[in-house]
């Protein structure tokens, strides 16, 4: 805009002022000529000017429309290179991570039919109800709170309606996550032993499978998420990221596979996790056209492990039915 407009000054306001000027005080003569001809530059870059601008404000238009999509992917993409980043700096710092003891809850409380045998690690007998603000009575019913961590049916429910208690760690952990605020193997085991032999399943086929993203810790979170909003504002860092306590990746039953990026979803692995991650217990937590249900935009790279059977429930041949639809939850912030 500012060279079309230098340019519209120069040529067709100064030149022909000067012409002007010089034919009628200077040479006086041709006066008449000059004139036209100064008239016809001032018109041919005014001209200029205006096509410019129309030319750029219809790119810009066909961009916006064009690229609501690649926005999105652009987004992801900054998310998956700050991630990245976080991940790199923190996983240095956190390679011998603080040691707990594991307490191994599984067989006092799972009564769970539904295969979620793996989703209890950090269950124990002190049942606390803490209901947030804003779920019915009818919904709170169905969770249960133990150690302020909301279950159903032994299952660790979080969204934007249930939340993590801050000093939330996962327990049952291929690697212990101690204070690790990232890493990608501080997983549940079931959860991270299905990775693994789905990995090598995909690998036979010639398909190369990798957790971007595993645990993250709560505090993680916050700064994840708080550099979003800064940059992108809280009303579209709400529709991509978590904020802290609302994150599945504390649970240690979450990861992204890959590529942190909607064309994830084209590639080899991406068709192929959408149509086999069940078989190993794993859901794509944020499918695609429900958003209004899961709070979240499509996220074809994160799974979340439930164990088969409700995975396969869930897959639905290919129509994935969310947790919240089948638990008839919300997902909503409270503030
Ligand atoms: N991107 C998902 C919603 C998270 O931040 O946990
Ligand atoms: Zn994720």
């Amino acid at each position: 805009m500012i060279v079309l407009n230098i340019i519209f000054y120069i040529f067709g306001i100064i030149i022909p002022s000067v012409i002007i000027l010089l034919s009628v005080f200077v040479y006086k003569k041709n006066i008449k000529r000059n004139t036209l001809i100064s008239v016809i530059i001032f018109l041919l870059f005014y001209i200029l000017k205006v096509g410019g601008y129309n030319l750029m404000f219809k790119n810009k238009v066909t961009k916006d429309n064009d690229n609501v999509a690649k926005e999105t992917i652009n987004t992801n993409t900054e998310e998956n290179n700050e991630e990245s980043i976080e991940e790199e700096n923190i996983e240095n710092s956190n390679e011998n991570d603080v040691k707990e003891n594991i307490e191994d809850n599984k067989s006092n409380n799972n009564t769970n039919n539904n295969s979620s045998n793996n989703n209890t690690s950090n269950k124990n007998n002190n049942e606390v109800t803490t209901k947030p603000n804003n779920v019915s009575n009818n919904e709170n019913s169905k969770v249960e709170y133990i150690d302020g961590v909301p279950y159903i049916d032994g299952l660790i429910i979080v969204n934007k309606t249930y939340e993590l208690p801050k000093d939330y760690v996962p327990k049952n952990t291929y690697k212990e996550a101690g204070s690790a605020e990232y890493c990608s193997t501080c997983l549940d085991i079931d959860t991270y032993e299905n990775f693994q032999m789905m990995k090598s399943d995909a690998l036979a086929l010639g398909l190369n499978l990798w957790i971007q993203s595993g645990y993250r810790s709560y505090t993680l979170q916050q700064k994840l998420y708080n550099n979003y909003v800064s940059r992108d504002g809280v009303e579209a860092a709400d529709r991509y990221s978590a904020r802290p306590g609302h994150s599945e990746h504390q649970t240690g039953f979450a990861f992204d596979l890959n590529t942190i990026t909607d064309s994830f979803q084209y590639t080899d692995e991406g068709k192929w996790v959408n149509e086999n991650a069940y078989k190993y217990g794993f859901i794509l937590r944020y499918p695609k056209e429900k958003e209004s249900i899961t709070g979240y935009k499509y996220e074809p790279w994160h799974l979340r492990y439930v164990g088969k059977d409700l995975a396969t429930i869930l897959y639905n041949n290919g129509n994935w039915i969310t947790l919240e639809e089948y638990y008839n939850l919300t997902s909503t912030y409270s503030n």
